[in-house]
């Protein structure tokens, strides 16, 4: 273990460049992703609070005036990377792409204050941190919620952070690919094509892409044209608990937002009209084509990390979670094994990822303590047989995908070092 820990840690110093962090260290991913830093800095918490601190610092410099805070951030525009910054064409200072990703800094953030004391120094830079992820949130509220339902929609698969879920497959059915589209993908080049999306989701990705690209990325205009518009259900229990603990951040330095702790009360009471009594089960919503969606994903269980107070759904969820893919040594797989949509290898459609099962094994810890602690020695052992890797097969912990990849290592010293 102390020898993995040493790893972890230089796999995160090695993937580090000016004042931020790769997922890895080859060229998959050759720019800053917002939720992998908000990772990468909890793992950093535990031998270095500066890196951490400036980790979440970069990112947020990338903040749009509106207070998006952009999914990818172009530090290095020279890459070969697929769609690149004038791809994308938008950004601030810094070149980012014009869509987001799951809001989790404020829990990060959370985590890393509760757990060391902080300078005067680093209390000046954690309150300008707070002031933004605060702007952040209420650029979700005010503009992918705007009808004020509590739940708010992503406008792009890639939003959610598993890219490609089968959860999407159906609003993706219905996504007009652009004519003449011309561009090169490069990530099929660098991991074999049948462990990364098909070409003909690729093909509705970046034809998403360049419709809001048309709309410059305007939020107003965007949430209606948005050739895909879904509110799911993980997406929006990660920005519940993210909201959650920002209040309690708030708490700490004396700051309010009415508009955050009232936003709180309107999400826990929606959130529950996604769940379906009969099926036992939380379902999210295809709102462009007004359609449920029914996959068996494991981020459907981000609801335990959100903190429901519901113990009858509470206890439902947990009883349908130790069936997700009791069969296999490892857990959890991305989907059902039994699903149709499942396949063994291919990105988020079936393989196992450290930080879905690190969501659900800190949800858990305060609803089924020995559950939890069975995920957390589960996912210690993966990574232990099988190093940092971004995925893993569900059979074998078969490593998959980028290697040397900077969450895993990151969460896995948090798994091995947070004292719970
Ligand atoms: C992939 C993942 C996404 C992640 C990115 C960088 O696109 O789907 O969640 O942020 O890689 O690691």
């Amino acid at each position: 273990m102390r020898n993995l820990i040493n790893r972890a840690q230089k796999t995160l110093l090695g993937n580090r460049r000016k004042g931020y962090t790769l997922p890895t260290n080859n060229k998959l991913y050759p720019a800053q992703w917002n939720w992998d830093s908000a990772f990468i800095a909890l793992g950093y918490s535990y031998f270095n609070l500066n890196h951490a601190l400036k980790e979440i610092t970069t990112l947020l410099d990338g903040q749009w005036k509106d207070g998006m805070v952009p999914h990818i951030l172009f530090h290095d525009t020279n890459t070969n990377y697929y769609p690149n910054y004038t791809a994308w064409n938008c950004g601030n200072k810094i070149h980012s792409s014009g869509i987001t990703q799951p809001p989790i800094l404020s829990t990060i953030l959370k985590l890393i204050l509760d757990k060391n004391k902080i300078s005067n120094k680093q209390t000046k830079e954690v309150k300008k941190i707070v002031k933004k992820i605060i702007r952040f949130h209420e650029w979700f509220i005010k503009f992918r919620d705007p009808k004020k339902t509590g739940l708010v929609s992503i406008l792009h698969p890639w939003e959610s952070g598993y890219d490609n879920s089968p959860i999407w497959d159906e609003p993706m059915e219905k996504v007009t690919i652009e004519k003449n589209l011309k561009y090169k993908r490069a990530d099929n080049k660098l991991v074999n094509p049948d462990h990364r999306p098909l070409n003909i989701d690729y093909d509705r990705y970046v034809s998403i892409k360049n419709n809001l690209r048309k709309k410059k990325y305007n939020p107003k205009k965007i949430f209606k044209s948005s050739l895909f518009n879904v509110v799911d259900v993980g997406f929006n229990s990660l920005f519940l608990k993210a909201n959650k603990d920002l209040i309690q951040i708030l708490n700490k330095f004396n700051l309010k937002s009415s508009k955050i702790s009232n936003y709180i009360k309107i999400t826990e009471k929606n959130i529950l009209k996604l769940y379906d009594k009969k099926k036992e089960a939380f379902y999210s919503k295809d709102i462009r084509n007004k359609k449920k969606i029914y996959v068996p994903s494991i981020t459907n269980y981000f609801i335990l990390f959100a903190d429901l107070n519901n113990d009858l759904i509470n206890k439902k969820l947990i009883k349908s979670l130790k069936n997700h893919n009791k069969n296999d040594k490892y857990f959890f797989s991305s989907i059902k094994p039994n699903h149709k949509s499942f396949e063994e290898k291919r990105y988020w459609r079936g393989p196992i990822w450290v930080n879905c099962n690190w969501f659900i094994y800190k949800g858990l810890m305060n609803k089924d303590n020995s559950f939890s602690k069975k995920i957390k020695r589960k996912t210690i052992q993966m990574i232990e047989a099988n190093g940092f890797h971004e995925y893993y097969t569900r059979k074998s912990a078969k490593p998959m995908g980028a290697k040397n990849f900077s969450w895993s290592a990151a969460l896995y010293l948090d798994l091995v070092l947070n004292k719970n």
